[in-house]
């Protein structure tokens, strides 16, 4: 079965699979049970169609706290004004875009500046968001301190040396934030970018080998027990080999007691929009290993819709279509788009995204208003199973008791869960 959407609306399969979810918040049951009530007077569900006008502020974090699955949104340190308000009253998550990769922290050996990283944490905290914590070791990009490679390379033991920054790196920042910060992506990007192996460009797999994964997440733990560590990759999405190597170093990692909790596909959809029943087929096989998994950097580029009638209302379909499928899944356990609004996106300075720039990716137009993708966002986080209100009256009662204990058992893991992040926030 392939379902993909198309332009001017959605065509998505609503398949049976959808009752594969087996446990809901006491969020999501409300939902549910809204969703029945008013399922009965519909004759099918296919996503709602998009109001005239936009939805009242604020519909997309209470949709997000309401069904009691974080959505949230990449920060970076120049982020303000009526941007950052709208990371503060839209948004139930946030990720510091760049203010906690090891390059920003320490730009200089043996020195670390937290001022921008604590003005985040101040700030996030005080909105009451969940914080992922991004990124401890990714030789990428800005990932890495200028300084960090001939230092290692000029050491006499590079490998016991860059061991030891490695657990100093992870405990000054996850010990420093321990209690704060719910998740971190320990490890970004191991892979090499198209395929299933380990990249051997990376910086740290070349001096230490695969052990780098498992230094990395035990110092990560021995930090903040409580956290919840995530192997974070890219472009699963756009290319399906690499999941069978993700798949096996998540095993690898395991059999050798390796505290792994998560694993983040980012989402940028470079290529092509999401492909959903592949995507499903990924988040499944990564839930079977017993990990959960989060869209961590999801932005969906307007240029991939380039030849539609209505590219906007593609866009919104895809945003609406991969929030859908996650907040379906039990394993999927958060969403987090990069960047507040299209004024704001990396995709126009990347070296691949660049030429296609405005890219037009998130959810807010250049001017902070809402898009299509955002009340298609909202209407994935209301989702409701679309068998539903096909059921007749008996199977709808069979139903409603089903989703019920499905509920009570979901509210009780959450209430168990609100109590472990309690005690790590220490606020709310
Ligand atoms: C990007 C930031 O958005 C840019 O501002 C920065 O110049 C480079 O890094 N994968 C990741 C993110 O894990 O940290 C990257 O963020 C985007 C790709």
């Amino acid at each position: 079965m392939v379902h993909r959407f198309v332009a001017d609306g959605l065509r998505i399969d609503f398949g049976s699979r959808r009752f594969r979810r087996t446990a809901f918040s006491s969020g999501r049951l409300r939902t549910l049970v809204r969703g029945l009530l008013v399922g009965v007077a519909l004759s099918g569900f296919a996503g709602s169609a998009r109001p005239a006008h936009g939805l009242p502020p604020g519909a997309l974090k209470e949709a997000s706290a309401a069904s009691g699955f974080p959505f949230g949104v990449a920060v970076d340190t120049d982020t303000t004004g009526a941007r950052l308000a709208l990371a503060a009253s839209e948004f139930t998550s946030v990720t510091a875009e760049n203010a906690m990769k090891w390059g920003t922290l320490s730009p200089s050996s043996g020195a670390y500046d937290f001022t921008a990283a604590d003005a985040f944490v101040g700030w996030a905290s005080a909105q009451g968001h969940r914080i992922r914590g991004h990124t401890l070791f990714w030789s990428r990009l800005n990932g890495m301190p200028g300084w960090l490679e001939a230092e290692v390379n000029a050491s006499p033991d590079p490998q016991a040396t860059l061991t030891q920054l490695m657990q100093a790196h992870a405990s000054s920042v996850v010990g420093r934030y321990a209690g704060q910060i719910a998740q971190w992506d320990v490890v970004n990007e191991p892979l090499e970018t198209l395929g299933p192996n380990l990249d051997p460009a990376n910086f740290f797999f070349a001096t230490l080998g695969e052990s780098y994964l498992d230094i990395a997440f035990a110092a990560a733990h021995a930090a903040d027990p409580n956290a919840q560590l995530f192997l974070n990759e890219t472009v699963v999405e756009d290319f399906p080999q690499k999941l069978p190597g993700l798949v096996s170093l998540v095993q690898g990692l395991q059999s050798r007691g390796v505290p792994i909790h998560g694993v983040g596909l980012q989402g940028h959809f470079f290529f092509n929009p999401p492909d959903i029943e592949q995507l499903r087929a990924d988040i499944l096989a990564l839930a079977a290993l017993g990990v959960v998994v989060e869209f961590t950097e999801v932005d969906i580029r307007l240029p991939l819709f380039a030849g539609y009638a209505d590219p906007l209302g593609a866009q919104a379909a895809a945003y609406q279509a991969l929030t859908s499928l996650c907040v379906e899944i039990v394993a999927c356990v958060g969403m987090t788009v990069w960047g507040v609004d299209d004024g704001d996106t990396w995709l126009d300075a990347f070296s691949l995204t660049a030429p296609d720039a405005p890219n037009q990716p998130l959810l807010f137009d250049a001017a902070q208003m809402q898009k299509p993708a955002y009340e298609a966002v909202v209407a994935g986080l209301q989702q409701v199973p679309a068998t539903v209100p096909a059921l007749s009256l008996a199977g709808s009662a069979l139903a409603l008791v089903a989703l019920l204990v499905a509920g009570v058992r979901g509210m009780r893991n959450r209430q168990r869960a609100q109590r472990v992040r309690h005690r790590r926030v220490g606020t709310r």
